[in-house]
């Protein structure tokens, strides 16, 4: 999912601190031994369990001095972690096998069309030309796998965060060897979760476009709702507007609805004899008209970038389309800071751990702590009302430097333990410091069996209520790693998708759903109907069911999540170094 292969020794002179400003790159030199991306490359070791200073530049910072929380495993404790580190090992076997068929695009049959027939290259290759290097963040990579009406290996398009010239840009990519890169329901649900990405983060945008437009047999779920493809176009006007730039590369086929994206972006570049935009191509006139025309003639480089203007940038070459992107992102008016030669505490426990801490149930959840202690820079936690309301814990700790409020599960949403919540994201909200939910959920809801109870579970309602307000109102950046159950209003009260953060990353042993399978026998009377639903909410739970159908932006193994955070904070970040964000009053206009 992740790629981290740096090609700073292939490359001359791309590479630079993302420190510096950004700046025009130079003739890029590639050699051609393109490397397959890496989806999880971290080979993560134990740490030794003493307090370890890393430092970015070899200088040393005083550690934080918040307390040390205390993670150590307890032999009581040993057989919950046994079974969890069974579960995860299956549950990883499931992701590898699910990477492996996202990695494999459209088969080698459409690869070979592709790069063979077609001259283009894959869009692995092309990320690799157009970003500084693989560290990048990839953005729901199972999304599209096993759907009713098929699989579409990455739902069609690439998405994800990664470096250009220093800067965190998000990236847009068709895979044509899917079908042509046609969009599927699932491909502009992908697309448009990408823009609001890099709406939500201000980060600049950059489209690489290879599509035969909507898959047309399922056009109705593709064209007319409001979150149906229409408002990827709608999207490019607001983000410009928003002075958030977009870029486009035409390096294929833009059809029918697809050339818009190149002419609502702001600058656009066209390959010579491989890009192509019409609104209707070569069948269509002849259709209409009887004319023969080649694409080239209809809608080709020359074509727009000679005569209609379309666009912007003429390459001869795939890869001088990459060095044009790259130019452009230069030019974007970001001053990013110097570094900041942090030193960073390295947690005192191995992430390594956390697999066994990934609760394979609810039952089998340990002390939200010992997890945090795995997370957090050298185990340091200094936390919030510790002896209140402590089936949820909060606290403030660093992850590699960043400061971080966290939000954990610790047990059930209790009256105190939303009371608690919602001070807290308040104070952080206040402080403007990003929060980070650990959510791990009650497998089912709160039920008021007798009446002297109901007045308990009211103030419990208006609790959680309190707490949903203030997840739903914080203007901090949230992002949330499901650790376990997602169920029911809880998984509200704990920033999941409909409250909108920032990110949000499932761990392979999460369960998402409104009751936990198991949990259902008192909503059905029937016993067929309770096996029958059992089996439904047991397929349905799993994180990768959620993760094919874009409930989330990806599923992240438990050893990888520090690294992940990590970034996504820093992507977070960069906002605040774009010197001008006042929103215009018309956007862009192009000629
Ligand atoms: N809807 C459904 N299927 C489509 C499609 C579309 N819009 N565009 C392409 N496909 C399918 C093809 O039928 C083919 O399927 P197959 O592999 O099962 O045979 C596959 O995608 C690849 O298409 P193919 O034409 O063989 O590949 P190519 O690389 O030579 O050309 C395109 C790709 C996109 C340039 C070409 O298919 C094309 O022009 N498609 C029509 C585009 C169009 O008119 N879109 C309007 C949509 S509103």
């Amino acid at each position: 999912m992740f790629g981290c292969i740096s090609r700073g020794s292939r490359v001359g002179g791309r590479i630079r601190p993302c420190s510096a400003p950004p700046r025009f790159a130079r003739p890029c030199v590639l050699d051609d031994g393109l490397v397959p991306a890496i989806a999880r490359p971290w080979i993560l070791t134990a740490n030794p369990r003493r307090p370890l200073t890393r430092s970015r530049q070899g200088q040393r910072r005083p550690p934080s001095a918040f307390p040390v929380v205390d993670g150590a495993l307890q032999p009581a404790h040993l057989h919950v972690y046994q079974a969890n580190l069974h579960n995860s090992g299956v549950c990883q076997q499931r992701y590898l096998k699910y990477q492996e068929q996202a990695m494999m695009g459209g088969g080698e049959n459409a690869t070979t069309r592709h790069t063979q027939r077609n001259k283009k290259l894959l869009v692995r290759d092309r990320l690799r030309m157009l970003l500084d290097d693989e560290d990048y963040l990839e953005l729901s990579p199972f999304a599209g796998l096993d759907l009713d009406y098929g699989s579409i290996p990455s739902a069609g398009c690439l998405t994800g965060i990664g470096k250009i010239n220093g800067l965190w840009c998000v990236f847009i990519a068709n895979n044509a060897t899917v079908k042509g890169g046609t969009a599927y329901p699932i491909t502009v649900k992908k697309q448009l979760r990408a823009q609001d990405v890099a709406m939500q983060n201000r980060l600049p945008c950059v489209y690489l476009v290879d599509s035969g437009g909507a898959f047309l047999p399922l056009q109705s779920e593709i064209f007319p709702d409001k979150n149906h493809g229409g408002r990827t176009f709608y999207n490019e006007a607001i983000m410009s507007a928003m002075k958030i730039p977009q870029v486009a590369v035409v390096c294929g086929s833009c059809t029918a609805g697809g050339a818009y994206v190149p002419t609502m972006a702001e600058e656009a570049v066209i390959v010579h004899k491989i890009g192509t935009i019409f609104l209707g191509g070569p069948p269509l006139v002849k259709a209409a008209t009887g004319e023969e025309v080649s694409p080239e003639d209809l809608g080709g480089a020359r074509v727009h970038a000679e005569v209609s203007g379309c666009v912007d940038h003429f390459a001869p070459l795939e890869r001088d389309a990459y060095e044009h992107a790259r130019n452009i992102i230069s030019t974007l008016n970001f001053e990013l800071p110097a570094d900041e030669n942090e030193a960073v505490e390295e947690p005192l426990h191995s992430v390594e751990d956390l697999k066994g801490l990934a609760p394979r149930s609810y039952n089998h959840s340990l002390d939200v702590r010992m997890i945090v202690s795995r997370l957090t820079d050298g185990s340091r936690f200094q936390e919030f009302k510790a002896r209140y309301g402590t089936t949820l814990v909060t606290g403030f700790g660093k992850i590699e430097g960043h400061l971080v409020g966290i939000v954990a599960s610790n047990g059930e949403l209790t009256y105190e333990a939303s009371l608690k919540g919602s001070h807290f994201v308040q104070l952080c909200d206040q402080r403007d410091v990003p929060i980070i939910f650990l959510q791990n959920t009650a497998p089912k809801p709160a039920m008021t069996p007798s009446q002297h109870k109901a007045e308990a579970h009211s103030n419990r309602l208006k609790a959680q209520s309190s707490m949903m307000a203030a997840v739903a109102c914080a203007s901090t950046p949230r992002i949330t790693v499901v650790i376990g159950g997602c169920h029911g209003a809880d998984s509200y009260a704990m920033c999941g998708r409909s409250f909108d953060p920032n990110f949000l990353f499932l761990w392979p042993n999460a369960r998402v759903s409104l009751v936990a399978p198991g949990c259902s026998d008192a909503l059905v009377e029937e016993e067929h109907d309770v096996t029958h639903l059992k089996k439904k909410l047991e397929e349905e739970s799993s994180a990768f069911f959620s993760s094919a159908r874009l409930w989330d932006d990806g599923v992240i193994l438990p050893q990888d999540t520090r690294k992940v955070l990590n970034k996504c904070l820093k992507i977070i970040k960069q906002q605040e170094y774009q010197l001008s964000k006042e929103r215009l009053r018309a956007p862009l206009l192009r000629m």
